[in-house]
């Protein structure tokens, strides 16, 4: 799903965010089976009744692959427009064979995600997780 040496920062935000979005769904950093339990709440889309899986053709490129992050961003955006919520989840990569196998895709594609789709729970708890500042991530220059 990452690649095998996820360095800083990117393995420090990542972990945060994971820490606090299953904290909020009852998931403790110590739980020895803390892994088994993200995967199943994963598994079953948080509870969202529809889940779409997003492939693409295995010759393209980086490039494509970018293209395929901002036609999910548009769905899910088109999503909101109807009422309904989204979550991607790039861990359906890890039974890509069997997702493969559900849904027909023969081995010129290969799965880029899961997007799980529902309406909100009401009374949910808000877990919308942190975000790197600004200045992190971007560089003006000229200004
Ligand atoms: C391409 C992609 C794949 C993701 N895969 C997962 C995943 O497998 N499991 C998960 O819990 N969150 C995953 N996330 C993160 C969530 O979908 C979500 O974007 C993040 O928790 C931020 O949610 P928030 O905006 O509600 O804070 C993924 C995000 C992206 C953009």
């Amino acid at each position: 799903m990452y690649p095998a040496e996820l360095t800083s920062p990117y393995l420090d935000r990542f972990s945060a965010a994971a820490a606090q979005r299953y904290k909020a769904l009852g998931i403790e950093r110590d739980d020895p089976d803390r892994p088994m339990k993200i995967a199943a709440l994963n598994s079953e889309g948080f509870g969202a009744p529809v889940v779409l899986f997003c492939y693409l053709d295995r010759t393209m490129g980086p490039g494509q692959w970018g293209d395929a992050g901002m036609y999910l961003q548009t769905v899910m955006l088109l999503l909101r427009a109807e009422g309904l919520h989204s979550c991607p989840q790039v861990m359906w990569t890890m039974y890509r064979k069997t997702v493969s196998q559900t849904v027909g895709a023969d081995d010129r594609f290969v799965l880029f995600c899961g997007v799980s789709v529902g309406f909100e729970k009401e009374g949910a708890p808000q877990i919308r997780t942190g975000r790197a500042d600004m200045t992190e991530t971007v560089s003006f220059i000229g200004v």
